[in-house]
């Protein structure tokens, strides 16, 4: 087992009727700011509960947050941070919204240039940050119990993420029944954003060393596996709403982390797609990661098998068999829940392989677990997902 150093001080409040736990998780006498994305809480309820659970104290608000939030929409939530001398952020949405209240936070204290230029060494120039806390309304990102954030910049073409101690939401609330209200899109979204988060984690070529930590990414996969259709088919069901909340909480919340090495290259190569065709964070989760497995197929065979066997019960018949088999169920449980995973799909243009690697290329950096992933393997990985 690789060393490591965990830290996690969100204090994460769950369950029914939780919003209310509001006025005693503030902080006293300061003014709040409090961000919000496109107006989903101010039909589903949830923004009538937080104004109910605020009367009182001395709250502005900042809504129109976009998915996949946008560099410039932020950089207005932090002249209007500035300009009130905000003490603290209330982040009320998604993990678009989680992540945009992150990056103000961090651009409010920045001084070395255009904030743009904090996600230089992903964030390690970060000394200070407004606090902040959550009400969170959608299960997919983690980002509620994190200390990452993704920022989009649309007019380059970019999307870029940093990591920083000091952006961990103090406190974050979940309750399962604010999420009642999601569209089948967005729970098949979170689903898979779920799932690809602990792969990252679980699938870097390694020996098996760390049999909790594998049994731990386990835990959540099944989880995953069994919560997200019921919850799909029952979309009020609260236990099985609240079990998928869960395990999207823990999927990327630092624990299956501890001393195992991280993949990743997966969601670096998601994120060109974002960036250049407006694909949901999940879609291109969903596309990249089966092109991923099988052009690394020699480098993972051992982790492969092993989730071959573990999740999908496949101990039978020639290895590469094995192989094929869990990548292809592991789609299929994608388009399951309603996330397609060929780039013909989404009508992406014929040069979309191409012009994605073209895209990372710009960042000078090699990706995946061992840095084995440059520009032609992720064209390649691109092309086998065409179909
Ligand atoms: O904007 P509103 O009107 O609130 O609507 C949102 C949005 O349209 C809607 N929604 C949220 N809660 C709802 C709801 N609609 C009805 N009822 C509710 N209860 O859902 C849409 C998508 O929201 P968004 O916040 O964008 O989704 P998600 O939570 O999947 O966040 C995606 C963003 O997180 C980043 C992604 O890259 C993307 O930018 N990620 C952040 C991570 C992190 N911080 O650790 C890790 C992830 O890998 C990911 O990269
Ligand atoms: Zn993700």
């Amino acid at each position: 087992m690789n060393n490591f150093e965990y830290y996690g001080p969100t204090r994460i409040v769950f369950g029914k009727d939780t919003i209310g736990r509001l006025p005693e998780l503030l902080p006293a006498d300061t003014r709040i700011l409090l961000l919000y994305g496109g107006g989903s809480i101010k039909r589903n309820g949830v923004h009538e509960q937080v104004g109910a659970a605020l009367a009182g104290r001395d709250f502005a608000e900042f809504g129109g947050i976009e998915p996949n939030p946008d560099y410039e929409t932020c950089l207005k939530a932090v002249a209007v941070a500035r300009e009130r001398e905000t003490g603290f952020l209330l982040a009320v949405g998604g993990g678009s919204v989680l992540d945009a209240a992150k990056f103000i936070a961090a651009a409010r204290y920045w001084t070395d240039g255009e904030p743009w230029n904090l996600f230089g060494n992903r964030g390690a120039g970060i000394r200070r940050a407004l606090p902040l806390g959550a009400v969170l309304t959608l299960p997919a990102t983690g980002s509620e119990m994190n200390k990452n954030a993704v920022i989009s910049r649309r007019a380059t073409h970019e999307k870029l993420a940093f990591v920083s101690p000091h952006v961990f939401p103090q406190f974050s609330i979940l309750d399962p029944a604010t999420t009642f209200s999601l569209p089948s899109r967005q729970i098949g979204n979170g689903i898979v954003d779920a799932f690809v988060h602990v792969v990252e984690q679980y699938m870097a070529a390694r020996d098996t060393s760390a049999p909790l930590q594998d049994r731990q990414a386990e835990a959540v996969l099944l989880t995953l596996l069994e919560e997200g259709p019921k919850t799909l088919a029952n979309p009020t069901d609260y236990d099985s709403r609240a079990n998928l909340m869960w395990a999207a909480t823990c999927a990327l919340n630092g624990t299956l982390a501890c001393g195992v090495p991280g993949d990743w290259a997966t969601h670096m190569i998601g994120h060109e797609l974002t960036a250049l065709y407006g694909l949901d964070h999940a879609q291109s989760l969903a596309v990249v990661l089966p092109g991923l497995w099988r052009h690394r197929r020699e480098t993972k065979r051992e982790r492969l098998l092993h989730y071959a066997a573990r999740v999908w019960g496949l101990t039978d018949g020639p290895e590469d068999e094995r192989i094929e088999q869990a990548i292809v169920r592991t789609e299929s449980f994608f388009r399951s829940v309603g996330v397609p995973t060929r780039l013909s799909d989404y009508k992406l243009p014929a040069d979309a392989p191409q012009r994605t690697a073209e895209n990372q290329a710009r960042r000078g950096v090699r990706i995946g677990e061992d840095q084995g992933i440059g520009t032609p393997d992720i064209e390649a990985i691109l092309a086998l997902q065409w179909r």
